[in-house]
This record gives C-alpha cells, sequence and structure tokens, in this order.
C-alpha cells in the first residue's frame, strides 16, 4: 500500500556537519567493514541535525558514505522514517496498515484532518503539526497507533487524540 511519494523541496544549497555530528558520523562509519553500510545511521544523523533530509543534506551524506547522490536518495525514499520535506514541531505519524485500519485508523485520520486542517505530509501554518499517514509501526494488538517524535500512543480514539494534541501544544 503507498501513501504516496512526498518529493523532496529544495533547502539551503550547501551544509557541513557540526563538530558533534561529525564524531558521531565518525564513530558510524567505524563500525562497518565498508563505508557505504552506514548510510542509515549517517541519514539518521543528518535528520537529527536539520530536522529533515534536504538535497543538501543527502549530499552531505552521500560524500560522507561515498555513495553516489541516487543511491543516498533511494534509500532515503524508501523509508517512512526519512523526512524529505521539513516538519513540523510535532510529527504525527498515523499507523494505516491492517490492524489499526481495522481499529479505526481511517476514522482518526479524517479527525485529524478536520481538525487540524492538515492532510497526508503537510504542516499546520502554525508549524506545530505535521501529519502523516505510515505503515505499519509494529504495534499491531494496540491499534489505532500513532508516533509522535520517538512516542508510541496506542489504543488511541477521537478523545484520546484530542487530549493528546491538548498535551502537545
Ligand atoms: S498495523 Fe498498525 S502498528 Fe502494525
Amino acid at each position: 500500500m503507498s501513501h504516496g511519494t512526498v518529493m523532496p523541496v529544495d533547502g539551503p544549497a550547501t551544509l557541513e556537519w557540526s563538530e558533534k555530528a561529525k564524531a558521531e558520523v565518525a564513530d558510524a562509519l567505524s563500525r562497518y567493514p565498508v563505508k557505504r553500510s552506514a548510510v542509515l545511521p549517517v541519514l539518521w544523523i543528518a535528520q537529527r541535525e536539520w530536522g529533515w533530509l534536504s538535497p543538501a543534506a543527502m549530499r552531505l551524506v552521500a560524500g560522507s558514505v561515498g555513495l553516489p547522490e541516487s543511491e543516498v536518495f533511494g534509500v532515503a525514499t524508501f523509508y517512512t522514517m526519512f523526512n524529505l520535506v521539513p516538519v513540523g514541531r510535532h510529527h504525527l505519524q498515523l499507523c494505516m496498515t491492517l490492524s489499526c485500519s481495522l481499529m479505526g485508523a481511517d476514522r482518526l485520520y479524517k479527525h485529524l484532518q478536520k481538525k487540524l486542517g492538515v492532510s497526508h505530509g503537510e504542516t499546520t501554518k502554525d508549524g506545530r503539526y505535521t501529519l502523516r499517514k505510515v505503515e505499519c509501526l509494529a504495534a499491531c494488538g494496540k491499534g489505532p497507533c500513532m508516533q509522535v517524535g520517538f512516542d508510541y500512543h496506542e489504543n488511541l480514539d477521537e478523545a484520546k487524540v484530542d487530549a493528546l494534541l491538548e498535551k502537545l501544544k
């Protein structure tokens, strides 16, 4: 099931690693026999640094792990955990896969759409929330499930989502 490809947007022309990130990248590279194998952790470091993966960030990652930019782009676009556009302060990732869907994820998605005035991949005007449909979050027994940042919220219904949004304000 595809939720539509979110295409990257322009960002800064060039980027450089911070000193802290540079050390983390070096550490990631040292853990693999070949540099290219570190592409996932290095993409992750880039996303933590800038919140999303701009073309400049992916170029920097490509240079760091010795891969062509096209391959880094291919990896980054494969995983929904990588943001190809800037995201809001709270990234709401709602699981739409079968178990969560059967437990009401579609209803919750419509509720969030209406409440926030945004759809999949969009950010509220105040920059507070980005809403995204994602595939299975591996909490299938406790659906519907939504990941907010690094936190999981399970067994959700409209009232719980409303309370959660209130808390995140
Ligand atoms: S189906 Fe939603 S967490 Fe697996």
